[in-house]
């Protein structure tokens, strides 16, 4: 691929061909982020299931590597999803002394063959460019629908721990080990939230509640397919504590990671050395993933997002806990800031630069004095195509807390693209809501009010359109505050 096709991504992670998807053994090492990824080295569909590689300095640019982790075979057994450590003290034994500490890279991954799922390990002694297999599994359970493996370094027992999915058992199962060879099972969560046919790619890492020294630990979750949003595939989480055996949540409420129908099989990086907590994931659905119209690739990456906990009092109901994406700095890629006004508006036009990305953020206020009771009370974002042929549109109804991405009109579809995709959205007492949008080709990722919101939606314009300009208009008793639109060039020139 060149990187200049109308529908590829500009500020995405896309591989250059074939098809990709779930990110696997994101890590942080050798002064390098080292993203692993879902590949398959051969075609544009899925089937010949690899580790696709590639390496970042900010996590903005990526170079692209040849595939890490490869099948014995083309009949397999394939190289499904999985995690990546660093085996500082060469607790497996696997290592010797003329690998440095920093240089003893250890992937967990589930080789998959068509009756079997074990968990299995590679080692590589290169800083991660080139995977060794061991042939015998760490674990095996006899189980067609066992996969997944996240490990992390559990501090207060000097331990490692992995949870892993037991997909069609709706069951998360945690071990824990203090050679990353023999696994013992500590406990296993599952069978609450949203069940859909299998779960998939677990993550369970401890995050700072925002403002406070407290920290609890979060559970993701992906489902597929069936996931309540959309029907098809779908990120939830569960917020609670781990005792290193255990994860037990604070209550069974059932978190959507996302409203959009594209954020899926997203987990977040080991070894960041400041603590922050950094996640990527894939952003399409299994619904049409091997079906959608681009070539010589298939499926784009998110970008990556810090997450924490924000306590949000939400509207006539009790505090609650959610996870807050913000999406790394692009401030780097930002050619022309195209717009920028602090003029209260009711309706706009901004025109986009050619071929790059943008990023918007819109200021909303609403005053319900002003407004008319039979309306809505809407603000509505309009992106189309130079022709008006194809559109997306983003809405944020004040009058009943919803917003929304609209992608009927964006072009190709098949039998279960969904359209809409909604959510009930947290609006203080002052009525003011925040909005920031990259759109990218293809691709959208929306954050209201900073990031406790997330929308994310693939669209495909047709014959080559691309998003040209935007529009917004607001109903009576809504306003623009403030609004600012910035050009994004290409990370792959
Ligand atoms: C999730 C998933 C994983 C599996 C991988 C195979 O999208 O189904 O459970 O390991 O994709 O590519």
């Amino acid at each position: 691929g060149t990187y200049s096709e109308p529908l590829r991504p500009q500020v995405h992670y896309t591989p250059s061909e074939n098809f990709s998807n779930d990110p696997n053994g994101l890590i942080y090492a050798n002064n390098l982020y080292h993203i692993y990824h879902q590949w398959n080295a051969k075609a544009n569909l899925p089937g010949y299931q690899n580790w696709g590689h590639a390496t970042s300095e900010d996590l903005v640019h990526w170079t692209l590597h040849p595939a890490a982790i490869t099948p014995d075979s083309e009949d397999g057994p394939f190289i499904f999803s999985g995690s990546a450590i660093i085996d500082f003290d060469n607790d497996s034994g696997i290592f010797n002394d003329t690998t440095a500490s920093d240089n003893r890279l250890l992937a967990f991954y589930t080789s998959a063959s068509d009756d079997k799922q074990t968990q299995n390990i590679a080692y590589s002694t290169d800083g991660g460019y080139s995977y060794t297999k061991r042939p015998e599994p760490v674990i095996d359970i006899d189980n067609s629908q066992f996969r997944d493996p996240k490990v992390f370094w559990y501090e207060p027992d000097s331990k490692w721990v992995m949870i892993v999915s037991l997909a069609s058992q709706h069951e998360m199962i945690i071990y824990d080990s203090n050679n990353l060879l023999d696994w013992t099972e500590t406990s296993r969560f599952g069978n609450v939230g949203q069940l859909g046919y299998q779960y998939e790619c677990p993550d369970l890492f401890p995050l700072k509640i925002e403002g406070s020294d407290e920290e609890k630990w979060v559970l993701i979750t992906s489902v597929n397919p069936g996931a309540i949003n959309g029907g098809g595939s779908a990120t939830s989480y569960f917020i609670g504590d781990f005792d290193g055996k255990k994860f037990t949540p604070v209550d069974l409420a059932v978190h959507e990671m996302d409203f959009g129908y594209d954020n899926y099989a997203g987990v977040t990086f080991n070894n960041i050395p400041d603590g922050r907590r950094l996640w990527l994931g894939w952003s399409s659905n299994w619904l049409y993933a091997a079906e959608v119209p681009t070539a010589p690739w298939r499926s784009s990456l998110s970008l990556v997002h810090e997450l924490s906990l924000a306590r949000v009092n939400l509207t006539d109901q009790e505090e609650s806990l959610m996870l807050r994406h913000k999406p790394v700095d692009l401030s780097t890629l930002i050619t022309d800031t195209v717009k920028e006004t602090s003029t209260s508006t009711n309706s706009d036009s901004v025109e986009f630069p050619t071929d790059g990305a943008v990023d918007f953020t819109a200021h909303l206020s609403f005053n319900s004095l002003n407004s008319n009771s039979s309306s809505k009370s809407a603000s509505r974002i309009t992106i189309e195509s130079e022709d008006a042929q194809n559109s997306i549109e983003i809405g944020l109804q004040f009058s009943d807390h919803i917003a929304y991405i609209n992608r009927a009109n964006s072009g190709w579809s098949n039998a279960i693209f969904e359209s809409v995709s909604a959510t009930s959205i947290h609006i203080p007492d002052d009525q003011k809501v925040s909005l920031r949008a990259i759109v990218d080709h293809s691709q959208l990722e929306l954050f209201i009010q900073d990031g406790i919101h997330l929308g994310s939606m693939v669209f495909f314009f047709e014959d080559g359109r691309v998003p040209a300009r935007l529009h917004y208009s607001n109903d009576k008793g809504v306003q623009t505050d403030y609004f600012r639109l910035d050009a994004l060039k290409s990370i792959w020139q």
